[in-house]
């Protein structure tokens, strides 16, 4: 991939010459929080969620916001002017900052927030998702939006070296959601996802969808945790991301989800949040999956 333009700490540089500091508390502990907003046609889609969710994730762990709003906008319009008419991701994220040596005690107020940004192409998205079930070893504030994701790569890589797309985490029996997606799943007709909490991030996909439902009353929606046998046993299930929009799930421990093909509701959902998409961000067509 080519060098892609980067905003870190007040400067403009490329992924190819930007360098952070060795005591960087993003880099030494996972102390920092991130946001990954969609770009499509070239243009942002639900940049005032991400941007709320991002404000929650800082006040959350204790950092300030290092930037005002406009000023995070002028930073995603230069960021965007290479990408015009194209779909692609921007990447943000904020940490505690480099302060002069290590120590898991914050430091002083003096210290700055670290801020990066950069934009990316998306990765092409199968047409459909083949999944295992891992426990879900994560913590307690799996809604923050932490950098700190080693329970997620482990079981993302655990997916991979199997030949998978994506890990369905389980804790105590039920399923929270993806490695890095939510989950869905249509049940004797109603629209089932984990809800809102401290066990799962709630993803901006997810409410934009929820919101999309219920406004337009397209299926009886229900927030509550299901089993894995539940699951098991769905009639559809989906995943959601801000890069994979909705991701039907074909496959699940080995064994076909309904007939092993994207189900009815999954497809007319996710034609009618294209549509969204499309009206939102005034994009002519969606890019090749
Ligand atoms: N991941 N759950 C987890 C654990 C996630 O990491 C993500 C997003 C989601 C979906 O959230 P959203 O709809 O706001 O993208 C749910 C991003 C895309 C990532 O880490 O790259």
């Amino acid at each position: 991939m080519s060098a892609q333009p980067v905003y870190l700490n007040g400067e403009w540089t490329d992924t190819a010459s930007a360098r952070v500091s060795v005591f960087d508390r993003g880099y030494l502990f996972g102390d920092g929080v991130y946001e990954v907003i969609p770009v499509f046609g070239g243009a942002l889609f639900g940049t005032e969620p991400h941007m709320e969710r991002l404000s929650r994730s800082l006040a959350a762990i204790g950092i300030r916001e290092p930037l005002t709003r406009g000023e995070w906008q002028a930073i995603f319009d230069r960021l965007l002017e290479g990408f015009a008419g194209r779909d692609a991701a921007v990447y943000l994220q904020v940490t505690r900052g480099a302060p002069a040596h290590r120590d898991h005690a914050w430091p002083s107020a003096a210290t700055e927030p670290g801020v990066m940004a950069t934009v990316s192409p998306v990765a092409a998205r199968s047409a459909g998702a083949r999944t295992i079930t891992l426990p879900d070893q994560r913590w307690a504030r799996c809604d923050i939006k932490t950098v700190n994701l080693l329970p997620n790569t482990m079981a993302r890589q655990q997916a991979v070296e199997r030949d998978l797309d994506e890990a369905i985490l389980v804790r105590d029996g039920l399923v929270t959601e993806g490695s890095a997606t939510n989950l869905f799943a249509v049940i004797d007709g109603r629209l089932i996802t984990t809800p809102a909490g401290p066990q799962i991030l709630a993803g901006i996909t997810r409410g934009l969808l929820l919101d999309l439902v219920r406004r337009e009353n397209l299926v009886e929606v229900e927030e509550s945790f299901i089993t894995v046998g539940a699951l098991r046993e769905a009639d559809e299930v989906f995943l959601t991301s801000s890069t994979k929009d909705l991701w039907p799930v074909l496959e699940i421990d080995g064994e076909p989800v309904g007939n092993g093909q994207p189900g009815a509701m999954t497809q007319r959902l996710d034609a009618r949040f294209q549509e969204l998409k499309n009206v939102s961000t005034n994009r002519r067509q969606r890019s090749p999956a």
